[in-house]
């Protein structure tokens, strides 16, 4: 019988159940995943946080080890089903929590992953989609836990979208000495969304400097 509170999705011969409550994957999804398999990453540490039905957490799970988290346990338990189905099981870690912040500050990933909730809402109406004042305070989070999280060459790579204040959110990286370059970018009908890969500034030139 086939299960309404359920959708199938196949891609690239992997089997995605997505449940009713969990963010179904999109336009963003995709435009992330498309960068993502042109990286060709293999044998590193990656985070996904915000994983949704997992299709990103597949992909990097197929050459890398993962760790995936987000704040619907509902989305939690769709990605543990699908590793399982997809028999990538033994290469991903998934919780069920805020960002990253249950992990101890030894934790450090090559990548950083996330496509976050970025619609503008003065209430949190609902945590998949739901980005904050101007669209960038959850955006903002996550950079900021992610900073905590990464190799010094490291890279956090992300969906941003028109509907941001991307004016602002650039400030804010730039701030942060970090340096954003969009890899990829799209128009829909409402928005415009990029794949930005953020990384820090300073890379080459401390290096150069201690001699
Ligand atoms: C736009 S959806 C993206 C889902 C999936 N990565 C994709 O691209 O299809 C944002 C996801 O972030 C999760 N999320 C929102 N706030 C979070 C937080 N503070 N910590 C972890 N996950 C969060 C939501 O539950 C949702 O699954």
């Amino acid at each position: 019988m086939k299960d309404l509170d359920q959708l199938l999705i196949p891609i690239d011969g992997f089997h995605i159940i997505v449940r009713k409550s969990v963010y179904q994957p999109s336009d963003d999804t995709y435009l992330l995943y498309d960068v993502t398999k042109k990286l060709l990453l293999r044998r590193r540490r990656v985070a996904e946080i915000g994983c949704g039905a997992g299709l990103l957490t597949l992909l990097l799970a197929q050459n890398n080890i993962v760790l995936a988290t987000d704040l619907n346990l509902e989305a939690v338990k769709c990605v543990l089903q699908n590793l399982k189905t997809n028999k990538l099981y033994l290469n991903a870690d998934l919780i069920c929590c805020d960002s990253l912040k249950p992990l101890r500050e030894s934790k450090i990933f090559d990548c950083i992953f996330f496509n976050p909730p970025y619609i503008p809402t003065e209430v949190h109406e609902d945590i998949a989609w739901s980005g904050g004042n101007e669209g960038i305070e959850v955006t903002k989070k996550f950079i900021l836990d992610s900073i905590k999280h990464l190799k010094r060459d490291g890279k956090i790579i992300c969906v941003l979208s028109s509907c941001m204040n991307l004016k602002k959110l650039y400030k804010f990286i730039d701030e942060l000495g970090l340096k954003t370059v969009i890899k990829s970018k799209k128009k829909f009908f409402f928005e415009e969304l990029y794949v930005a890969i953020l990384e820090r500034k300073n890379l080459y030139s401390n290096r150069a400097n201690s001699g």
